[in-house]
C-alpha cells in the first residue's frame, strides 16, 4: 500500500481491509513479548488493577484477537462479556480465544449500544486509531452505567523508541516522503488529557520493561507488521526491513535491548 502521513493510523479502509483484516499482524507484534524482561502479562496485569468483581457487564472496544476477553473468562467472569471491533477478521480470532463472548462488528466512535449498558468498558491499544479520540472517549463514557469504570491502555512516548528510531532512519534513507507515524499519535500523556475531560477520577499505571534479544531475527516479523512498512512501495520494502534491522545495535555482548512502556488508566 502506498501513501504518506499518519493517515493510515485512522484510515478505516486500511485498518479493516489490511492491517487488521486478520489477526496476523497483531499476533506478530504480540509474540515479540516472549523476549520481555521482566515478563509482564499485560491483560492479566491490567485486569488485576481493574479488579472486576466477576459480575460486571463488560464491553471490550477494539477487542482485537480477544486477549482481554480470554483473560476475563480465565478468571471465571460470570457477567455478560461483549467484544466490539471494526474488523470481522479480528472478531473471528476473538471468538476462538474467548468462545462465550458475544461479538459485534462496529465502529468504536458510534457503538450500537444503549446508554449506560455496561459497568466495565475496556479500550486498550486502540484510541490512536480513532479520527477523533476525544469523541471516542465521550462515546465510551456514554455506554458506561453510573459508577462504571473505563480502562484504557496506551503507549508512552519511549515505547519501542529504539525500533522507531531505526525505522525512521531507514525510511528517510530510502528518500520516502515525510511521515508522522513514528511517534505515538495518542500516547499516555495525550490520553490522560482526553480522559480528564470526561472522568473525575483517573489512576495511571506504567509498565516498563525491556525486550532482550540475542539476535535480530525475532524482530523481523514485527518490523514487517508495522504500519510504516505497509506504506513503503513494494519494490523497496525488503531494503526497508533490512535497513531497520541493521540499524538496531546490539551491545558488546551481542544483546539487543528495546524499551517497552505501555500504561493503563482506570477511569471512573
Ligand atoms: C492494536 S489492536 C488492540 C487489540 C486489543 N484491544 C488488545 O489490546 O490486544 C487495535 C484494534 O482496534 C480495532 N479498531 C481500530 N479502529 C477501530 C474502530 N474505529 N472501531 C472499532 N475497532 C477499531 C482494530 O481492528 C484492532 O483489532
Amino acid at each position: 500500500m502506498a501513501g504518506e502521513g499518519a493517515g493510515v493510523w485512522t484510515d478505516p479502509v486500511y485498518l479493516r481491509g489490511e492491517q487488521y483484516r486478520s489477526a496476523g499482524n497483531l499476533s506478530s507484534r504480540q509474540s515479540i513479548y516472549a523476549y520481555q524482561q521482566p515478563r509482564i502479562d499485560l491483560p492479566k496485569s491490567v485486569l488485576d488493577l481493574a479488579a472486576p468483581t466477576g459480575d460486571e457487564v463488560v464491553v471490550d472496544i477494539g477487542c482485537g484477537n480477544g486477549a482481554y476477553l480470554a483473560e476475563l473468562l480465565r478468571r471465571g467472569h460470570r457477567g455478560p462479556v461483549v467484544g466490539v471491533d471494526a474488523s470481522a477478521g479480528m472478531l473471528r480470532a476473538a471468538s476462538l480465544a474467548a468462545p462465550p463472548a458475544l461479538t459485534l462488528v462496529a465502529d468504536a466512535g458510534m457503538l450500537p449500544l444503549r446508554d449506560a449498558v455496561c459497568s466495565l468498558a475496556l479500550a486498550n491499544h486502540m484510541l490512536y486509531h480513532l479520527a477523533d479520540p476525544a469523541l471516542g472517549v465521550k462515546e465510551f463514557h456514554r455506554v458506561l452505567a453510573p459508577g462504571g469504570r473505563l480502562v484504557v491502555v496506551l503507549n508512552a512516548h519511549d515505547h519501542l523508541v529504539e525500533l522507531r528510531r531505526a525505522a525512521e532512519e531507514s525510511w528517510y534513507d530510502l528518500g520516502l516522503p515525510t511521515y508522522g507515524g513514528f511517534r505515538e499519535r495518542v500516547g499516555l500523556e495525550k490520553g490522560e488529557e482526553l480522559l480528564r475531560v470526561e472522568f473525575g477520577a483517573i489512576c495511571r499505571h506504567d509498565f516498563v520493561s525491556r525486550l532482550v534479544l540475542s539476535d535480530r531475527r525475532p524482530l523481523e516479523a514485527y518490523v514487517r507488521s508495522m504500519f510504516d512498512t505497509a506504506l513503503v512501495p513494494e519494490r523497496a520494502r525488503e531494503r526497508y526491513v533490512q535497513g531497520v534491522l541493521d540499524r538496531l545495535e546490539p551491545d558488546s555482548g551481542g544483546v539487543l535491548e528495546i524499551t517497552a512502556h505501555p500504561g493503563c488508566f482506570i477511569c471512573s
